[in-house]
Formats: structure tokens, C-alpha cells, sequence
């Protein structure tokens, strides 16, 4: 009998292999990262042993890095190659309009970079990623925060009305610290009608690199069960 964990690894998967096949032989793959995506990364090494798949990826994290060296990914960087024909990614919460909520696993910043240097950006995720608005169910939009600026971007993030909780380590105690050297801040603003404007006001608060908003950036998404994947199209 499988659990409800292992429908959910099926979907991520399932989801994760219809990505992949829009991957071409000379391609610059951007890596995104967490649990879905490390589907479609060892899908993307066994086309490279099965088919001979000539590509290079840039990943958009520490754990991307690790998964690409393990699954034989060969690497380059945005400096050689900035322009990125597909990027991979994952997803917090998806709306039927693609706008995101990106950066539970605290990578949002350099995913964000890696989206805009695409010129395809293919979101992978099993259905419990679907929400009508962004900020449904709880939850949090995560913000990559200076270490130096966090008291003032609290208050600036109540003040737009939100709720902001600096995420702890597990296995560490005090602040995770992201790839790179920054803090996260997760703000629960309740059910965001305009994620789009609010994107804005938060990025403008002095010591915010990036915030977890990823709206207009999205071409495709595949959101799949353990038996289908539905596409959803700009
Ligand atoms: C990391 C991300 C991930 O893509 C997002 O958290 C989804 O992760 P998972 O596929 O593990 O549910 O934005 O910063």
C-alpha cells in the first residue's frame, strides 16, 4: 500500500520528467532547486548517459551544485553563458495566472537570477503547489534579508502588514544562512490579492536582496498526481 508521501514522490516525478523533455542537445539548463527539481536533475543525467545528451547546467544553489556533480551534469556559469535557453524550478505555490511563491528551500535569490537570464522558465510541482491567490493555507512569502538590516526590515515589513519570522536552523541553532551569506525572513501577509505590487514594496525596503514573489517569469508549469500532469500555459 503506498503512503500518501509516496504519491506525492510520483507526482514530483511525474511532473519533473515532462520538464525534462523540453531539454535540446546543446542546451544551458538552469538548475533550480529542492525536492522536485532533483527529480528532473537525475532525469536529466540518465538522458546524458542513455542519449549522449550534450548540455551544460547552471545551478541556482549549493544543493543543485551536488546534484549536478553526482548526476553528471557538466557545469558553467552566467559569466560564460548569459544567456540560459530552459530553466527547471520548483514552486511553493502556483496560481492559474503563474505567479509564485518561491523559496522554502532558501534559494530564491539566485533562482530569481537564474529565471530572468532564461529565455524559457518551466515550473514543476505536485498539485498541493495550487492555490487560487498566493498566501493561502498560511503561507509565508520567504525574504533574503542583509544580516545587518533585519531589525529594519521587520519593522518595514509590519508595516505593509505583514508578519515577518527570521527562519531558524534545524540541526543549527540561530538563523539559517543562505548560499549567499544572507538571512531569511518569512512573511505571513495573509492573502496577497496583488503580489505583483507588493513584490515591489518589499524589494524596496533598504537590505532586501530578494523577495520569494516570482510573477511574469513563468512560461509553463507542469503540476502532476502520481497519474497525470496538467500543463498550464501563460
Ligand atoms: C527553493 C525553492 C523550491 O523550488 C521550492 O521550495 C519547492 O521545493 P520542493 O520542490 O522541495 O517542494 O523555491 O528555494
Amino acid at each position: 500500500m503506498k503512503t500518501r508521501a509516496d504519491l506525492i514522490q510520483e507526482a514530483k516525478k511525474n511532473a519533473a520528467l515532462e520538464a525534462v523533455k523540453h531539454v535540446k542537445d546543446g542546451f544551458i539548463v538552469g538548475l533550480g532547486s529542492g525536492t522536485t527539481v532533483a527529480f528532473a536533475i537525475e532525469a536529466l543525467g540518465e538522458r546524458i548517459k542513455s542519449e549522449n545528451l550534450k548540455i551544460m547546467g547552471i545551478p541556482s544553489s549549493y544543493q543543485a551544485f551536488q546534484l549536478a556533480v553526482q548526476y553528471g551534469i557538466q557545469l558553467t556559469t552566467l559569466d560564460e553563458h548569459p544567456l540560459i535557453d530552459v530553466t527547471i524550478d520548483g514552486a511553493d505555490q502556483i496560481t492559474p495566472k503563474l505567479y509564485l511563491i518561491k523559496g522554502m528551500g532558501a534559494a530564491l535569490a539566485r533562482e530569481k537570477i537564474v529565471a530572468a537570464a532564461s529565455k524559457y522558465n518551466i515550473i514543476i510541482a505536485d498539485e498541493s503547489k495550487r492555490v487560487n491567490v498566493l498566501g493561502e493555507n498560511n503561507q509565508v512569502v520567504p525574504i533574503e534579508v542583509l544580516p545587518f538590516a533585519l531589525s529594519l526590515v521587520k519593522s518595514k515589513i509590519m508595516v505593509l502588514g505583514g508578519i515577518p519570522v527570521v527562519r531558524e536552523g534545524k540541526g543549527k541553532l540561530g538563523p539559517i544562512v543562505t548560499d549567499n551569506g544572507n538571512v531569511i525572513i518569512d512573511a505571513n501577509f495573509g492573502l496577497i490579492q496583488n503580489p505583483q505590487d507588493l513584490a515591489i514594496k518589499v524589494k524596496m525596503i533598504p537590505g532586501v536582496v530578494e523577495t520569494g514573489f516570482f510573477t511574469g517569469l513563468t512560461d509553463i508549469a507542469y503540476i502532476a498526481t502520481e497519474s497525470k500532469v496538467e500543463k498550464i500555459q501563460k
